[in-house]
């Protein structure tokens, strides 16, 4: 089964053709990112723009490297939410388009339960049950997945999410946006013991909360400048991967899980990776972590997780909406 994803909630506009759920048949993915660093952060007008200029091209190059065309796709498979209204709007009409000019079945998919699929499009993955987190820019959420339409939240941020922590300590510190990539960059020649970091408590034991270290960090640059920027980069990293590894081992232990899986942009920090590997298993868990370039927006993970809730009876209609929270 053919299943064309497309995938515009924030800044990217991507397709994809995957099939039965696994095999990548084309991946194609384009970003306005360049365009939203002059300001520091995403401006959505300026993104939905971009995305109606090149919906169009992205779509008919995912199917030409796929090698098929429209009348080969068994199902279109396309982010609902959440994101941000006037893109996922771009996807979604043009998706009900080409849904009803090719009589095609439409689906509408989850961003954040896409996400978390990402991982299961390696050769090696786990059948569900499972714990998944998700860390991206707009969210940070720990999940039990008993099977892909039986999805239950165990904890999310409190305030800011994680990727949005990241970005706004690179404004702190200078470094640009996206800040995920740069404070990692600048971390690798740090020593993440040096300053104690550390991020708040929550109520909830599975809740996070990442806003607390970020004034933290901001209170240390006032107080004694950017000369150890390497260090408070580290340092910065060090406190959010030890929440982020500490939650998602107790979640494992929560609900007896032997394996957990991550998504979102967020899971290609490679200290995260490292750390979660090493700690999961002293525990017996096994994690499962997407491709370097699956972590980041992309369709592969839309179609993918698609072509499962549609083998199990979803499917939207052309009243499809954006699904904002
Ligand atoms: O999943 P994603 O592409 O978009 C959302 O759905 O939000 O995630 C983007 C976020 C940004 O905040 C970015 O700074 C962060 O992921 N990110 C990283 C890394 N690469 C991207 N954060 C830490 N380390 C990275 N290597
Ligand atoms: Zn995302």
């Amino acid at each position: 089964m053919y299943v064309l994803g497309i995938e515009t909630s924030c800044d990217e506009t991507a397709a994809s053709v995957v099939r039965d759920g696994r095999e990548i048949l084309s991946n194609v993915v384009t970003s306005s990112l360049g365009e939203h660093k002059k300001y520091g952060g995403i401006i959505p007008e300026v993104a939905f723009r971009k995305q109606i200029d090149t919906i169009d091209g992205i779509v008919d190059c995912s199917l030409k490297e796929a090698g098929l065309g429209l009348r080969d796709i068994d199902l279109i498979a396309v982010t609902c939410g959440p994101g941000l209204a006037g893109s996922l709007l771009v996807g979604i009409s043009f998706a009900k388009a080409l849904s009803f000019a090719g009589k095609i079945p439409l689906l509408g998919v989850n961003h954040l339960e896409s996400h978390l699929y990402s991982a299961l499009l390696n050769a090696s993955r786990p059948r569900p049950p499972f714990v998944a987190l998700v860390v991206s820019g707009g969210h940070t959420s720990l999940f039990y997945v008993r099977d892909f339409k039986r999805i239950e939240a165990l904890g999310a941020t409190h305030d800011d999410a994680c990727g949005e922590a990241f970005d706004k300590v690179a404004k702190i510190l200078g470094l640009g946006y996206p800040g995920g990539p740069a404070v990692e960059k600048a971390a690798r020649n740090g020593d993440g013991r040096r300053i104690k970091f550390s991020c708040s408590n929550t109520e909830a034991p599975l809740d996070f909360s990442f806003s607390g270290v970020k004034t933290a960090v901001l209170y240390y640059v006032k107080r004694h400048g950017l000369k150890d920027l390497a260090d408070i980069a580290a340092s910065f990293q060090e406190a959010v991967v030890n929440t982020l590894v500490k939650k998602s081992l107790a979640a494992c232990r929560h609900k007896q899980a032997k394996a957990l899986v991550i998504g979102g942009g967020v899971a290609a920090n490679k200290r995260l990776r490292q750390a979660l590997i090493r700690q999961a298993s002293l525990e017996g868990v096994k994690v499962y972590l997407p491709a370097a370039g699956l972590c980041t927006d992309n369709a592969a993970m839309v179609a993918g997780l698609a072509f499962h809730l549609f083998k199990k009876g979803r499917c939207s209609g052309l009243e499809l909406n954006p699904q904002l929270n």
